[in-house]
């Protein structure tokens, strides 16, 4: 398949029709077994494992080979032999045959790894990311790459023939609008000043648009200095798309179409196009996310009115009281672990009711009529052996502190073999500002370029709580893949937006003068999203962390381990950049 001028074959390609061929092949050792007369050879590269022969009375070769260790990289000659129907190994492609050398060339020795290169492993991960070209060579890691590298031939092929253009645009640069920190570059050509390493290509894509290029993509690299989780990491890759004279129904259809055909090229799996959509307070209220996993059920139902005269101080005085049933019976450790997640949101515990021997049972229950009793059974579908649990307090910290619980439920009960893999959603008409109780002013929920809510433009001003934006989240299994939204791309709009949360003209021009300056050149109607390429993959092949899809990621502590980064510099460096440390970690 791939032949040149060391080797014919791949180690993957060779079957039964190849019997009898003369073939050189080339790669690495993965086990080496001593039979006595007979040795054994896997030979392995990207492409599969063949099955090596060193037969009796090849005492040169076995002498050649005495020495030989898993991951030395060997060239064989030999030729192809079928194996009799019993022998073929059906764990590898190549199980039809074997290669009988005649002739083995050893191209390059190898330490003896600090793993063995094999699926199941139970090393460290850190021990993994200092040797990761070894960890490469695993199957499982391999495998993602390579789907990886799928994804984005695929994404190109559909974005090309949907006539966007793929436009590259700076990564040193200023201050984005996401919010994040900013990772610093010091310029030597401007002491004292700095690049911002892009968060994403935003203004550049809108100013794009102003370019009149009316479909752009890119590949983005972003880079964002915040705290790592298992779906984050500090650099990363969008899929960054921006469309113009587009309203939210054209994003959601290119964004659809777009991720039917990776999940189809990739990992052959039709998903059901349009997705579902949920409003962001439906999805509050329902699962206590903006970022909801439909794989299960155990939805949130507002209890408020039902309880709310009942006669227990803390349903009656609190703003809102919300219940979800676990449909589990659930022992008293159990519970302990959901009230530990409730505390960690910021509520004082939960109430938890079980249902057994047709009884309604918890230290609550007495509180409850009769009547709320009968209610709450049917609201919440209360069956024998049923626990639910019941929060009180505001509508968000509440609901949050609910959902977090019912995640827990999921992966307790629900996600593992569950027969729905993917659960596609959009979430939509987030509110465009978010209060910030500390700092006790307005924050854009998405970042200031953000299209209010046509019906909701006059409440800018008066309400900024109550407008919503043309804002959307593509969620799938309780994980956010992409974020978008269309554009304020009118000056008096946007100046609004930036009076509600206090941002003066003069900081406005100073952060994204280039961009307001961009608007007043006749700038279209245009809205875009990005997904997260590292998550859709993530989420795509089943896997739980980030760091298995990317070739050289960050540790949790946005360390490169193999490579020692980052850093310490030359004094001289720092001088030519018109920096000086002041405290040294451990001076
Ligand atoms: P946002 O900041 O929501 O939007 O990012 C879009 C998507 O990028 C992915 N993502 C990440 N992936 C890995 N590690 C991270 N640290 C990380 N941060 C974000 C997520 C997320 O949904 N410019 C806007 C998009 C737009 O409005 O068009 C933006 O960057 O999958």
């Amino acid at each position: 398949m791939y032949e040149t001028k060391l080797r014919t074959h791949t180690c993957g390609e060779l079957n039964g029709k190849n019997d009898g061929l003369n073939v050189i092949l080339a790669g690495w050792v993965k086990k080496k077994r001593d039979h006595g007369e007979i040795v054994f050879i896997d030979l392995r590269d990207r492409y599969g494992v063949t099955q090596v022969i060193i037969e009796e009375g090849r005492g040169d070769l076995k002498e050649q080979v005495k020495n030989v260790r898993g991951e030395f990289v060997v060239r064989v000659f030999g030729i192809v032999r079928k194996r009799p129907s019993n022998m073929v190994n059906k764990d590898i492609k190549t199980g039809e045959i074997e290669v009988v050398a005649n002739k083995i060339e050893i191209l390059n020795e190898s330490e003896v790894p600090p793993f063995e290169i094999k699926d199941e492993l139970s090393v460290q991960e850190e021990l993994r990311l200092k040797y990761r070209y070894l960890d490469l060579r695993r199957d499982t890691l391999k495998e993602t790459i390579i789907a990886r590298h799928k994804t984005i031939q695929s994404m190109r092929t559909f974005l090309s023939e949907k006539g966007f253009l793929e436009i590259e645009t700076p990564v040193l640069t200023r201050n984005t609008p996401e919010g994040a920190r900013d990772y610093l570059v010091p310029s030597r050509n401007h002491i004292g000043k700095f690049y911002s390493m892009a968060q994403s290509p935003q203004l550049y894509k809108q100013l794009l648009m102003v370019a009149g290029f009316d479909r752009y993509y890119q590949f983005a690299r972003c880079f964002r200095d915040e705290d790592m989780r298992s779906d984050r990491q500090p650099e990363f890759t969008q899929i960054d798309i921006e469309m113009s004279f587009v309203d939210e129904e054209d994003v959601f259809k290119i964004t659809e179409g777009l991720m039917k055909k990776v999940f189809h090229d990739v990992i052959s799996y039709d998903l059901e196009t349009p997705f579902l959509r949920l409003t962001y307070k439906e999805a509050m209220e329902k699962y206590g996310s903006d970022k909801p996993d439909l794989r299960f059920g155990c939805q949130i139902n507002d209890i408020t009115d039902m309880v709310k005269n009942c006669g227990f101080g803390v349903f009656e005085n609190s703003d809102f009281t919300f219940a979800y049933n676990t449909k589990q019976l659930l022992s008293r450790k159990q519970i302990d672990e959901y009230n530990d997640i409730a505390k960690k949101y910021g509520l004082p515990g939960l109430f938890y009711l079980k249902y057994t021997d047709e009884e309604l049972k918890g230290s609550i229950v007495k509180y409850l009529s009769e009547d709320v009793k009968h209610k709450l059974i049917e609201k919440l579908d209360i069956k024998n052996g049923d626990t639910l649990f019941l929060a009180s307090g505001k509508w968000k910290r509440t609901l949050e502190a609910l959902g977090a619980c019912r995640r827990k439920t999921g992966n307790d009960f629900y996600i593992k073999d569950n027969e729905i893999k993917y659960k596609f959603l959009w979430v939509t008409e987030f509110p465009l500002f978010e209060w910030n109780e500390d700092e006790e002013k307005w924050e854009p929920c998405h970042h200031i370029f953000t299209m209010p809510r046509d019906e909701d433009i006059e409440y800018i001003e008066s309400d900024p709580g109550r407008v919503h934006g043309k804002l959307y989240d593509l969620v799938c299994n309780g994980v956010e893949i992409s974020s978008g939204s269309i554009r304020a791309f009118k000056k008096e709009i946007q100046e609004r937006i930036m009076n509600v949360i206090g941002l003066s003209n003069e900081e406005a021009e100073k952060r994204f003068g280039f961009l307001i300056e961009g608007f007043k050149y006749g700038a279209p109607p245009h809205g875009g999203i990005a997904p997260g390429l590292d998550r859709l993959i993530m989420i795509m092949l089943n896997r739980d962390n980030i760091r298995d899809v990317i070739a050289f990621p960050k540790s949790l502590k946005a360390s490169g381990i193999m490579e020692d980064s980052p850093s310490e510099v030359d004094e001289k460096r720092l001088t030519e950049l018109g920096l000086k440390l002041i405290k040294k970690k451990g001076s």
